[in-house]
Parts: C-alpha cells; sequence; structure tokens
C-alpha cells in the first residue's frame, strides 16, 4: 500500500451514513499511520460551522481544511486561514458590491451570519426562482471589473465567490502544498459546490450513490475513466470508490 491524498466534502458525501462513516475511518487512520496517507476536508461550511459538525460527528481530526467553498485553508488546529490564499482571492473582489446588488432581489435570502465570509456572500435562493435570479444579477455584476463565479447547490443554497476561489482551484493549491502527485489524490462529492473536484482535473474522483442530480447530469455528459459514480451511499460510496481505484485493497 502507499500513501494518497483524500479530498473529501462533508455533508451527505462523508457524513450522512453513520455506519459507513464509522467503518471507513477505521480503515483510514491506521493508512495514516501506516502510510502517512493525508486527509483534507472540503466544506461549504464556515470554520464555525465545522467545529458543530465535528463536535456532534466522530470526524478523524483532517491534516487540512478547506472552508466556505474552497475560500479559506486551514492548516490543523490553527484558527486563521492560510494568507497566501486569501491574497490570491483579492483581486476582482469586492463584497460591498455584491451585497448591494442582490439586494435588488426579493428571492435571494441571506444565510445567517457565520456563513457570509470575507470570500464567499451566500443566499438561500428556490430552484423555481434560481432560473431567473442568476443570470439577472449575473448581468447586473457584468461590466464592472469583477471577477466572480455563482454556485448553486442543492436545490437551495447560493454561493458567490471570487472567480479564482472554488473547491477545484483550492484542491491543487493543498496539493502542491502537500507534494502529491495528482495521480495518488482522491476527491469526492455530492453536489453542485463540489463539481469544481471532478471539472477538467488531473486527480481521481468519486461521486457517492446519493448525489444531487446537478451533479449526477454532469457526471453522465462527462464520463472519464478517473471518475468513478459508486453505488454506495455517502462514506460507503467513498471507501467503494478508493478499493476501485486500488488506494485500499478489496475487502
Ligand atoms: C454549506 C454552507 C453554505 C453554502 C452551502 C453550499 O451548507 O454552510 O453557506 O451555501 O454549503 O455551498
Ligand atoms: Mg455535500
Amino acid at each position: 500500500m502507499a500513501p494518497f491524498l483524500l479530498i473529501t466534502d462533508l455533508d451527505n458525501t462523508l457524513v450522512g451514513d453513520d455506519s459507513a462513516l464509522q467503518e471507513l475511518n477505521s480503515v483510514l487512520q491506521p493508512h495514516r499511520q501506516q502510510y502517512g496517507t493525508q486527509l483534507v476536508y472540503s466544506t461549504g461550511r464556515s470554520l464555525t460551522s465545522y467545529r458543530h459538525l465535528a463536535s456532534e460527528q466522530p470526524l478523524l481530526p483532517p491534516d487540512i481544511l478547506v472552508s466556505a467553498v474552497g475560500t479559506e485553508i486551514y492548516y490543523s488546529d490553527r484558527d486563521t486561514p492560510d494568507p497566501l490564499w486569501s491574497e490570491k482571492l483579492s483581486q476582482g473582489w469586492d463584497r460591498e458590491q455584491i451585497v448591494a446588488a442582490a439586494a435588488h432581489f426579493s428571492n435571494l435570502t441571506p444565510q445567517p451570519d457565520s456563513e457570509q465570509r470575507p470570500f464567499k456572500v451566500s443566499y438561500y435562493l428556490t430552484e423555481q426562482a434560481a432560473e431567473e435570479v442568476i443570470p439577472q444579477l449575473q448581468a447586473m455584476l457584468h461590466d464592472r471589473d469583477l471577477n466572480l463565479q455563482f454556485i448553486y447547490s442543492g436545490g437551495k443554497d447560493f454561493d458567490i465567490l471570487p472567480a479564482h476561489a472554488n473547491k477545484g482551484n483550492a484542491m491543487t493549491f493543498v496539493r502542491q502544498q502537500l507534494g502529491v502527485d495528482p495521480s495518488r489524490t482522491i476527491a469526492c462529492g455530492d453536489s453542485g459546490n463540489d463539481l469544481a473536484l471532478f471539472v477538467d482535473r488531473e486527480e481521481r474522483g468519486i461521486v457517492v450513490g446519493n448525489a444531487m442530480p446537478e451533479l449526477l447530469t454532469w457526471h453522465h455528459a462527462n464520463p472519464n475513466p478517473n471518475r468513478y459514480l459508486a453505488t454506495g451511499r455517502c462514506a460507503g460510496g467513498i471507501l467503494e470508490g478508493l478499493r476501485h481505484f486500488g488506494f485500499l485493497p478489496q475487502s
């Protein structure tokens, strides 16, 4: 067995099936100790909201936490995000202009304060309203010399981020920091904000069996032997995919 780098989303990917999570943990922990396998969580949650989840679920402490949809990178237990990454995101970003433009749309309900981050502005938006509101907001913010990215996930969450900030670019950044080859790196996800972990990537990918239509539709339209659609749900799907790619031995 050789070490690998596992980068996984939390809600409905790693977390969501308690017994599968326990089983995956019981395989991963010794792999980390014996072979130096590394674990990165990449979540839409803020650090505060991640800590809340970690107090309720048996999550192994990660080597790195990527929070707020790829906009913040925390090393082990540190409380301040990587300043180099924040610096990269600050170009072409103007939070106040975005908040002011979004205030024109009554369908955009701001998410709780804890989820509003320096490089992430987040709303709740119904699927029906999303089809109209997102292009209109995009048009409004166009031509303002801003470099933005709009991500709609799970049929309800709408995030506006700097163009360079997403889970995929954050994955490249941490993978390079850790010095791991793309062929030994594997990313797992279930919803819209995980798409960037899979689009035009060299790393291996696992789409868990319970993935949302927004990710599944894209997966089926863009087949790639480096990306595996599991039948198992959540951590069960991750375990299945790790075995599929030979990162773990067959059970
Ligand atoms: C998490 C975050 C939320 C975000 C969503 C989708 O639920 O807490 O702010 O909108 O992920 O990225
Ligand atoms: Mg998820």
